[in-house]
This record gives C-alpha cells, structure tokens and sequence, in this order.
C-alpha cells in the first residue's frame, strides 16, 4: 500500500484536566505539523486521591474514546494514569483491540529517562499526585534506568484542585506551595533536582520556583515527553505515516466547553473552542 492510501488520525493526549495541556503544548512546540486531539476528564478530575481500579477505568474509557475517533496513537499526558493504568493497557487490553496496532505511551518513562542528564547529586525530589507517589513509579523506573540514584516523593494533595479551580495564581497557594517544597527539602537537603511528576504542576511554577532555593533544578516534564515523542516517531516510521499532519488541535471535555475554553485558553494563550463529550 502506497502510504497516500493510509487513513491518518491525529495524536490523542489524555489528561484528568488541565494538566495535559503543559505537555500538549510542548508537543505542539516540538512537532507542530502534526493533527492532536486533546481530552481532558475535568468533570471526573482530580484523579490524584482514586484508587488504582477507578483511575484505570477512567483511563481505558478515554483512550478507546480517543482511538474510536482515529487516532493511532494516544500520549497520557497524566502521571497518575501513567502509574495507574498504562501498564495494564499496553500489556492487556491493546493487544485484545481490534487494532492493535494502536499505541500508548505514557510520561513517567521518558522523564526517569532524562534524570542523569538532569541531577548532578543523584538525589532526585518527586512532586506527584497521593496516587503517583503511593505506586512508587517514580522510585521502580529509576531502579531499572538509574540504580545508583535516589528518588524522594512528596504527595501534593492541595495544588491540582487549587489549579482546576483556577486558582493557582491566588496568594492563599503560597501556603500550600510552601508546605510541600518545606517536606521534600528539610529531609532531604542533597537534593539538586526536582520533578513536577503532575502535568498539573507547572501551572503553579511561578510559585514552587519562587519557593525553591535558587540552587535546586525544577524541571517541567513537557519538552522531555515532546523530545521522547519526536524520537519514537523516528524509530517507528510505521506509525509515524499513520499520523496526521495537518497542524490543527481539537478540545474535548466531559464539563461544560465554555469553561474548559475559557481556563485552557487562559494557560495556553490562544482561544479554545472546546466540546463535550461523555466517556463511558
Ligand atoms: N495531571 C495529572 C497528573 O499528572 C493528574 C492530576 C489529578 O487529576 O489529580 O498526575
């Protein structure tokens, strides 16, 4: 088959909210010829406190939305999906698919990817979800990429629902930003890099890097996902001709569209029309 007879869809990314659009934008960035279709969950969110059974359901249903729609590839632009349900989708239900060509990748793995590049020390911080940090895999990527290094996880239970309730940028978020930075460090002080493990977090940067000592690296996940993406594409050409390339970028969300148009467009800086969708 010549590759004009190939029917190509754009690249899912899946979040629980808001958070995914600090990696979809660095996808953008990184590889903008390419068609996106962006789902955020923001009527079931905050994922962070579901048990592992929920967050995989939720998961499942949104990436069969997004590979019913066409597209041949979906990025869980969300820690807490990718610690909770990525393995189990990629090794149990993709191969069951009707297509299972289809593919997920997730954002755990290239960020573990990048830590010797990253921390000096070898004592890395993990800000994450209660759900991110309660799987421990953060601490499990390391153990296999990294063995000499040393992860510490902090839950930040407050900041995902002071960002999905556009409230990150009120003075009342220091306290919470301050807290969590004040756990992780005080323990740990051979700290020199830390993580924003939720896609939620750099939305609260400003913040959490005003309040970590200048000395410390805070690193935002998305052009480390944006770069492993570009590299995936490279090695799997097969895939890569499935995908559309037409640079346009279509909203879902299971709340009101209004809403999610006026908060994305807020964070991103453009103007989002947005539609509703229910996932089941
Ligand atoms: N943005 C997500 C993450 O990266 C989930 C946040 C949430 O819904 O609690 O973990």
């Amino acid at each position: 088959m010549d590759s004009s007879q190939i029917t190509t869809g754009p690249i899912g990314v899946f979040d629980s909210g808001y958070g995914g659009l600090t990696i979809l934008s660095e996808l953008r960035k990184r590889l903008p010829e390419y068609g996106y279709m962006y789902i955020g969950d923001n009527a079931r969110a905050p994922y962070g406190t579901r048990s592992f059974d929920v967050v995989y359901k939720f998961t499942l249903q949104a990436v069969n939305y997004l590979f019913e729609a066409g597209c041949p590839l979906v990025v869980l632009a969300c820690n807490t999906a990718s610690a909770k349900a990525l393995r189990s989708i990629q090794q149990r239900d993709l191969p069951r698919m009707a297509d299972p060509t289809k593919r997920v990748l997730g954002v755990i793995r290239p960020t573990v990817e990048a830590l010797d590049r990253l921390s000096v020390s070898g004592s890395v911080g993990v800000f994450g979800t209660q759900g991110t940090v309660a799987s421990r895999s953060y601490e499990l990527e390391a153990a296999k990429l990294h063995p000499d290094f040393r992860i510490y996880t902090e839950a930040c239970p407050m900041w995902v629902p002071l960002i999905e309730n556009g409230e990150s940028g009120d003075p009342g978020a220091d306290y919470f930003v301050e807290k969590y930075v004040r756990a992780l460090l005080a323990p740990h002080p051979d700290i020199d890099t830390i993580i924003l493990g939720c896609t939620h977090y750099p939305l609260l940067y400003p913040k959490i890097r005003a309040a970590v000592p200048e000395r410390v690296k805070v690193v935002r996940q998305g052009t480390l996902v944006a770069e492993s993406l570009a590299d995936y594409l490279l090695r799997h050409p097969e895939m890569d001709v499935r995908l559309s390339k037409d640079g346009q970028c279509e909203y879902l969300t299971t709340e009101h569209p209004d809403k999610f148009g006026e908060m994305a467009g807020m964070f991103l800086n453009e103007t989002i029309t947005a539609r509703n969708v229910s996932l089941t």
